[in-house]
């Protein structure tokens, strides 16, 4: 079902001090204590996983990985599975995050196979994508998003959909502070939707929560959010500080 989503991507940050700190500040800042229309992720490193989700256990904050590997199990030194995830209660995994796609050189063909073992193994999966500056400059940026869709999900059953969260983050706002305006997000928002519409079903589409992600931060929040088809947000640095990660998830 399509919900508001906040999500904070923790990435290579928080040792098992700062993650503690951290989650400690958010409980105790947290007014919704029960799950409502929408929901709030966090997504520690994996060493920390297991602790985070046992800390969060009774509240509304839920815990997703930053990634997976795409085979089951085996000789892949450093990396971990689907199941591993799901054996210490992990239920959605980030897939597709640029930075994965640059520095360890994250294809889509790659990425499909993740989507599809994390679909297989009942993961949800908050799979990102998203344009780079020279694409968007030239105009070539809803051709690039329609590919990276149809490369890693538009493979996908229907019924596989109910396990997909969208993230569109365009490349040039991640970490940049430079932030796509609200009708840029906007307008991105619907294609990808519309695209959905297209491959599957109008129907199916308007069930999809299509994320924003790129410098999402207190002060830009709410006019993003308050876009028609931005159901939520990926947050990076703004994630790292209880404060202006609840302002962001209040302001839905
Ligand atoms: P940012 O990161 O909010 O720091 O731009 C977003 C992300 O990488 O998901």
């Amino acid at each position: 079902m399509r919900k508001y989503i906040i999500a904070g991507n923790w990435k290579m940050n928080n040792d098992l001090g700062a993650s503690k700190l951290l989650i400690t500040n958010l409980l105790n800042g947290l007014v919704d204590k029960k799950s409502t229309e929408k929901r709030i992720i966090v997504s520690p490193s994996f060493v920390n996983l297991y602790p985070v989700n046992e800390w969060v256990k009774d509240s509304v904050i839920e815990v997703a990985a930053q990634n997976m590997h795409f085979e089951q199990s085996g000789a892949f030194t450093g990396e971990v599975s689907a199941s591993m995830l799901k054996s210490i209660g992990i239920k959605t995994v980030i897939i597709g995050h640029s930075e994965r796609r640059t520095f360890f050189n994250e294809t889509d063909e790659l990425l499909a196979k993740k989507v599809e073992t994390a679909i297989q193994n009942e993961l949800e999966v908050i799979f990102c994508f998203g344009e780079q500056l020279a694409d968007r400059k030239s105009e070539n940026h809803f051709n690039v998003v329609e590919a990276q869709l149809s490369k890693a999900l538009f493979q996908l059953k229907n019924s596989a959909w109910n396990q997909i969260v969208l993230a569109y983050e365009p490349v040039w706002a991640i970490g940049t502070g430079e932030t796509a305006s609200p009708e840029q997000a906007q307008e991105m928002h619907l294609f990808i939707r519309n695209l959905i519409a297209k491959n599957y079903s109008q129907e199916l589409a308007n069930t999809i929560s299509i994320l924003y992600g790129g410098s999402m931060k207190a002060s830009n929040a709410k006019e993003l959010l308050s876009n028609l088809d931005v159901d939520g947000g990926l947050i990076g640095g703004a994630a790292l500080n209880s404060e202006e990660f609840l302002t962001i998830y209040n302001s839905i």
